[in-house]
Formats: C-alpha cells, structure tokens, sequence
C-alpha cells in the first residue's frame, strides 16, 4: 500500500435530508424553502423536486444496511428543521424527532458513527416569510431548534455540525437566485452570511450548555482553491478577490474575528449590519473545520464580470458532470493553506466526490471508473497534506447515493451507489466496492 492513513482516520459518506428524504408531507413535517422553491416553474431543471427523492425517510434502515456493507465508519446527514418545528419555531414535532432518534439507533447498532449537520438549507418556509436568515429573529429561532435536537439525539451523538455551506445559503440564495429563496440582492445575501454566522456562534454556545463534555462541535465551509489564469497583477488581483468571496469571507471572521478589509471595501454600501458582541459569538471555539472541496477555480480580472469583476477560465483538462476540473492538486493546496493560515484544531473533509453520467450496464453493475480515479487521486492528495501538516481527522465521500442535486434535479448523480428513481432499487456502484477495500485497509 502507497498510502496508510492515521490509526484512527475516520472513513464517511454525506447526504443531506432535502436530497434524500422524501414524505415532505409526511411525519408532521412543515413546508421548506426548497418546497416552495422547487415548485415554482423553472427554478429546478425538468421541474424536479425533493417531494420522493431517495425515499430515505421510509428506506433508512436499507440504506443503513448500505452503509454496513460498505464498512463506514461514519455517516454524515442533516436534520430537516421542519421535521421538528414544523413552523420553525414554537410546537416541537415528536414524530420528527422519532424519525432521527430511530436512525441514530439504527446507525449505531451497526457501529457508524452518526455527524449530524444542523442546518443543510431546508430553512421551514414559515421564517422565510418574515424574511428568513436576513431576519435577526432567525437567529434565535435557529438556537432553540439546534437545542432541541441536541436535547434529543445528544446522549447518543457526539459529532454536530452547525451549518452546510454558508456562502451557498447567503450568495447562490439570495444574490444569485440560483437557490432557494431565490433573491437576487447583494445587501440581504451579505446580512443573511453574517446572521447564519452569528447564529452558527449562538448554536455553538447552547450544544456546549446541553452536550457531553467530549462532543466535538464544527462547522462547515465550502472553500475552492484559487489560481489567477495568467501571471499578471490584474488576474492575481482578481483571483484574491474570488478567495475573499468564497474562502475568507466566512474563514476570517469565524478564526480572525473579523471581515476581510479587502472584500468590506469591495461590498461597499451592500455590507451587513454587525452588533455589538457578534464577533465574540463568530469566534466561538469550535473543535473542527468541515471542508467541502470538489475543484479549483481559475480566476481573470473581468470589467464586466459583475461586482468582483472577474470570470472564471476553463483549462484544458478532465471535467465531471458539473463541469468541474478534477484538480485533486487545489485539495492539497486548500488543506494545507487553511491549516497554516488559520490553525483550525482538527480537519475534515465533509464533503468531496465527482458526478459522471453513470449507467447501470447489462451485467447489472455500474462501472463508475472515472469516480473511483477522482476519489483516488484526492484521497492521495489528503495523504500527502496530512503528511505535511494538516490536522485531517476524516473523509466523508459524497455522496453515500445519487439525490436531488438542488438546481439540477436528479440530472447530476453524485453517488457512490446507484439509484433507480423509478423502483428505488439501490446498487453499489464499482467505486464503492473499491472505497469498502479502501476503508477496510485504511489506505490502498
Ligand atoms: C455541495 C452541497 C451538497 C451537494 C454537493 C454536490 O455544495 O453541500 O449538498 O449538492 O455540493
């Protein structure tokens, strides 16, 4: 074996509730944002919606047989706030709770280890008509629903992750309108970062006050390496202002405790109003870091290119699905800079895979070849930043199966197994055959 990871190296897959549960109507669960979203003509290509998506709401305890036979160590998912207060505040749900309290067990009787994420964009539609995470109240709303949860599952569950993705919920929601809510206003796109950060602090302090002493408590981020397309102060300028957006806009205030000037100034009159005592909440302690990394971006000054005036470059390379490079290289960069820049306590990698137009072939099987290299080449490239330096405690593939993937519906299959939208018949794919002897041996 070329690569033996840590004794103790944490082997995962990730989903998220929107993308895999289905029964939106059932168990006392409230509309969401992504409901709403879905159903409004155009938003999500072919009009899909999360309405049956996998199922996974009634298949749980096949999917956790899934899991078994792949050997996870560890199961990443989210809980759908709607689930358990079904307007976002005020009556708890117990069916709700039931519902994750059940796959908890059913988790643990296997021995995975349950990561739940708090927040994976389902706001309940009911904050969202009086403005949602632009809306302070949201915050607090926020608070009482992760205690709640933490009250419930926390006997049982050591690993909580507050939010998935900020930068997407603020920017791809509300200044691009690519997801749901849908706006397209930069000034409520920076407020709602800002508030899902301070709500992220708030969240933090009450697991603490209702958490075992040992839980371990992060966040996570979506962070993208970035390179200038050419050598020339304008591009390297503009790839720095890609990296303020996406990376330290969020980095920066959660271990700095502040915004990055360069990026303040860029947002001009669109910053968000910050409280006294905010950044004392951003700063937190937290245990981990959760990165999300799927490419690299290549960044050129670009007058036209809206408000950070650049445009992304597409170099000559291999791309999945999504039209993402595979650029296993910007995983070790990314690692091994947020390592040294910021000094997060422990790493994971919540989220990292690739989506290729996957068919199930006449012998029955899915020869998903080119998802086992991408895994691969980046599982080696975290080899080698552990190696020199970075805390990377675990690896969560995404995903454990094909889902909704927001925007795309079910046209982008991210899974390393198979679903059948039409019969719900899972079959793992070659890749997770391959990534079951990867965690068997911890390496390959
Ligand atoms: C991430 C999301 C996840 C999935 C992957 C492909 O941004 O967190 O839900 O859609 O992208």
């Amino acid at each position: 074996m070329n690569h033996v990871f840590p004794k103790d190296f944490l082997w995962g897959a990730a989903t998220a509730s929107y993308q895999i549960e289905g029964a939106t109507t059932e168990g006392g669960r409230g509309a969401t944002i992504w409901d709403v979203f879905s159903d409004t003509p155009g938003k999500v290509l072919n009009g899909d919606t999360g309405d049956v998506a996998c199922n996974h709401y009634h298949l749980y305890r096949e999917d956790v047989g899934l899991m078994a036979q792949l050997g996870l160590q560890a199961y990443r998912f989210s809980i759908a706030w709607s689930r358990i207060l079904p307007n976002g505040t005020g009556t708890v749900n117990e069916a709700g709770l039931d519902f994750y309290s059940r796959l908890v067990d059913a988790l643990l009787e296997k021995d995975i280890t349950p990561y739940i994420t708090l927040y994976h964009w389902d706001l309940p539609q009911t904050l969202q008509d009086t403005g949602g995470w632009a809306n302070r109240a949201t915050v607090d709303a926020f608070t009482n629903y992760a205690e709640i949860v933490a009250r419930r599952l926390g006997d049982r569950v050591n690993d909580w992750i507050t939010h998935n993705e900020p930068w997407v919920v603020a920017f791809l929601g509300n200044e691009l309108g690519i997801h749901a809510p849908g706006l397209k206003d930069l000034r409520t796109a920076t407020q709602v970062g800002h508030n899902l950060l301070v709500s992220h602090g708030m969240a933090v302090r009450a697991l603490r006050s209702c958490l075992k002493p040992e839980a371990q408590i992060g966040i996570t981020l979506n962070l993208t390496h970035f390179e200038a397309a050419t050598d020339s102060v304008t591009d390297r300028a503009a790839a720095a202002r890609q990296d303020g957006y996406i990376n330290r806009w969020f980095l920066d205030p959660l271990f700095k405790g502040a915004y990055p000037a360069d990026m303040w100034e860029l947002f001009g009159s669109d910053v968000p109003t910050v409280a006294d005592g905010d950044f004392d909440l951003i700063t937190e302690p937290i245990d981990f870091l959760g990165i999300n990394y799927y490419s690299r971006g290549v960044i050129a000054d670009d007058p036209n290119g809206g408000v950070l005036k650049t445009r992304s470059e597409f170099p000559e390379g291999e791309y999945t699905e999504m039209n993402w490079e595979v650029y296993p290289e910007g995983l070790y960069q990314l690692l091994t800079n947020v390592q040294n820049n910021y000094n997060p306590p422990a790493l994971y990698i919540t989220e990292n895979g690739a989506a290729f137009a996957d068919e199930v072939s006449a012998d029955g099987q899915v020869h998903d070849e080119r998802r086992t290299a991408y895994l691969q080449s980046h599982f080696a490239a975290a080899h080698r930043a552990i190696e020199d330096g970075a805390k990377l405690k675990g690896y969560f593939v995404w995903s454990l199966m094909d889902n909704f993937e927001w925007a795309w519906g079910y046209t982008r299959r991210f899974g390393i197994t198979y679903v059948d939208y039409t019969t719900q018949k899972r079959t793992l794919k070659d890749s997770a055959l391959w990534y079951r002897s990867v965690i068997q041996e911890n390496g390959f």
